[in-house]
């Protein structure tokens, strides 16, 4: 049933996202964000190098995504989202997990961020995943105008608490 689902449901599954999803990746993407990422941009991510681009999914379709681009010493989470009515289920938690074993595997050290800063659950959520403020990018945002907050975790003080 849709939204029956609890924290950690196991009905929902993380894969790789694949250009079958993207109709209802877009859709999602309108629905999320106020400057919404095109089409292309998407389908570009899939025929790039370099990237990470994973689906949440359940029986009723496709959830959330979450899209990282791993650079030489780093990666850059460039966009994650999980539709309204199955957040605060640990999805994101789910997909960021995945996330950061990619780069750990790709050897990154760091993985960075943008955020608008008045986007409290989401800085909410990254604060609670490790991630520190470091410095704001001016005008980063369109859609409103607005600067980024960059966010880093250091993924090797991961390594120092194991
Ligand atoms: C930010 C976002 C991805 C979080 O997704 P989510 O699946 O709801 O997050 P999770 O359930 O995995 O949350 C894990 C933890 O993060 C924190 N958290 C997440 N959302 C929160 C909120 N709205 N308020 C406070 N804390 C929050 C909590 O500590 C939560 O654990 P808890 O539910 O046990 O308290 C989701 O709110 C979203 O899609 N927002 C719109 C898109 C967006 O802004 N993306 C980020 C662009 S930079």
């Amino acid at each position: 049933m849709p939204g029956n689902t609890g924290k950690n449901d196991p009905a929902i599954g993380i894969r790789a996202m694949t250009m079958g999803d993207l109709d209802a990746i877009v859709a999602l993407e309108k629905a999320v964000f106020s400057d919404p990422w095109p089409r292309d941009a998407f389908s570009d991510i899939l025929s790039g190098e370099g990237w990470s681009a994973l689906v949440a999914e359940c029986d009723t379709g496709i959830i959330a995504y979450a899209c990282c681009m791993t650079l030489d010493e780093g990666a850059r989470l460039a966009n994650i989202a999980v539709a309204e009515s199955y957040r605060r289920k640990s999805v994101a938690k789910r997909l960021l997990a995945r996330i950061l074993d990619d780069a750990k595997k790709a050897e990154c050290e760091y993985i960075l961020l943008e955020v608008r800063p008045g986007n409290t659950e989401a800085i909410t959520f990254y604060e609670r995943h490790g991630f520190r403020h470091m410095y704001r990018r001016p005008h980063y945002y369109h859609s409103p105008t607005e600067d980024a907050l960059v966010m880093v975790r250091y993924l090797s003080e991961d390594d120092e608490n194991e």
